[in-house]
């Protein structure tokens, strides 16, 4: 018999927990309890990405909620201790990099009860980024650490961390990736959108550290107009980046671009899939571009995630107007000539769920 708690709590983990609670259920004498934290709550982040993804209703929600940082890890610790105690599993299973996975790891290895983190040893070693901080705990804490891609393995030997709590199991989220392809291409999110066999750029922002500086928000968005004045500009906006468009008054920046509520899982990839090029700073996007072989470009300086920029599709830019323009343009360029094709890193094949499954009934 072995208990497995899975901890989910933000958007990017949904996708991640999908493969390995199925591949999990396919062991006899397995037994598996979800926990959604509530650290998104609305029906677009959170709801739909259940129902998309074939995941069962969470048997807890923490209901946690919005805060400063303090108070929702603070809050997701309190509310999930006595869950903890009660349920008393083998594995407390963490996935990505979110207030909710630290937390919840800090809990559990407090009362002695082994922490597996999916996702581990990514590193973009800026402490400035909320992210970082919590891959660093977690991974410092964790017994178990599934990572996936050889980077990330260095990384963590690198930091002293001992060969036997390192397990390389590969991308994760692409097993849900690949799994729902078909499904997304049929939703058919482009002729819902106008676009369908036309070029066209699909971005998303909401890092603090662009969006939430009026400057630098506002370079984004005079860039994403200038795009859009050559083609559609679809852009899926997170809460907080609608938020700070209000906040600082750039709605009329950004006049021909069109600004999305937040999408469902299968809407956004079916979008995706079909796009002349995404501009982000997701750290998901920069692996599904690789994955299904559309150009990438990332707003940020750095990135955990260096496999989409060796082996696959994605560039990092600068968040400022001219240099995004240089890069769409060097993209088009290079699209002209057919120039971008699926990346292949190891362990990104579809199968990792089946793997983290298998070492988690195992140790
Ligand atoms: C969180 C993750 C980030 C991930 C992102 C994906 C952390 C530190 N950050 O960032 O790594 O890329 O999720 O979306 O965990 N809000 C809503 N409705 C919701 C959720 C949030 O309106 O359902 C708004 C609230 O104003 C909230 C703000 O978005 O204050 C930020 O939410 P929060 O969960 O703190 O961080 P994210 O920016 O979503």
């Amino acid at each position: 018999m072995t208990s497995l708690l899975h901890v989910v709590g933000a958007r990017p983990n949904f996708m991640k927990v999908a493969p390995v609670l199925r591949a999990a259920r396919g062991h006899p004498g397995v037994t598996q309890t979800l926990i959604h934290t509530g650290q998104h709550y609305d029906a677009a982040m959170s709801d739909r990405f259940f129902s998309d993804l074939g995941l069962p209703d969470p048997d807890v929600n923490l209901g946690v909620g919005s805060g400063t940082h303090a108070a929702q890890t603070a809050r997701i610790m309190t509310e999930f201790e006595p869950v903890l105690d009660r349920i008393q599993p083998d594995w407390v299973v963490v996935y990505g990099d979110v207030n909710s996975t630290m937390a919840c790891t800090l809990v559990a290895s407090k009362k002695g009860i082994r922490v597996a983190h999916v996702e581990a040893g990514l590193r973009s070693r800026d402490r400035l980024m909320p992210e970082e901080i919590n891959r660093l705990v977690t991974d410092q804490l964790a017994d178990l650490l599934l990572t996936p891609s050889r980077d990330a393995d260095q990384n963590l030997r690198d930091e002293g961390v001992p060969e036997a709590r390192i397990r390389f199991v590969g991308n994760v989220m692409v097993d849900t990736l690949l799994n729902l392809r078909a499904r997304a291409h049929a939703v058919a999110a482009p002729a819902a959108h106008g676009v369908a066999g036309r070029p066209y750029a699909f971005c998303t922002f909401h890092r603090p550290s662009n969006v939430d500086q009026r400057e630098t928000l506002g370079e984004i968005l005079a860039a994403l107009d200038d795009l859009a004045g050559r083609m559609p500009v679809l852009f899926a906006i997170h809460p907080r980046t609608r938020q700070r468009i209000a906040d600082f008054d750039l709605g009329d920046m950004a006049r021909r671009v069109t600004l999305l509520d937040p999408l469902s899982y299968l809407d956004t990839i079916s979008l995706v899939d079909q796009a002349t090029l995404v501009l982000t700073d997701s750290g998901g996007l920069q692996e599904e571009t690789t994955v299904l072989g559309v150009p990438c470009l990332t707003a940020r300086p750095n990135t955990e995630r260096p496999v989409t920029i060796t082996e696959g599709t994605n560039r990092l830019i600068p968040s400022e107007r001219s240099g995004i323009l240089e890069a769409v343009d060097e993209v088009l360029r290079r699209r002209e000539s057919g120039d971008f094709s699926p990346g292949h890193p190891e362990g990104w094949d579809g199968k990792a769920g089946e793997r983290i499954a298998a070492i988690l009934v195992s140790e």
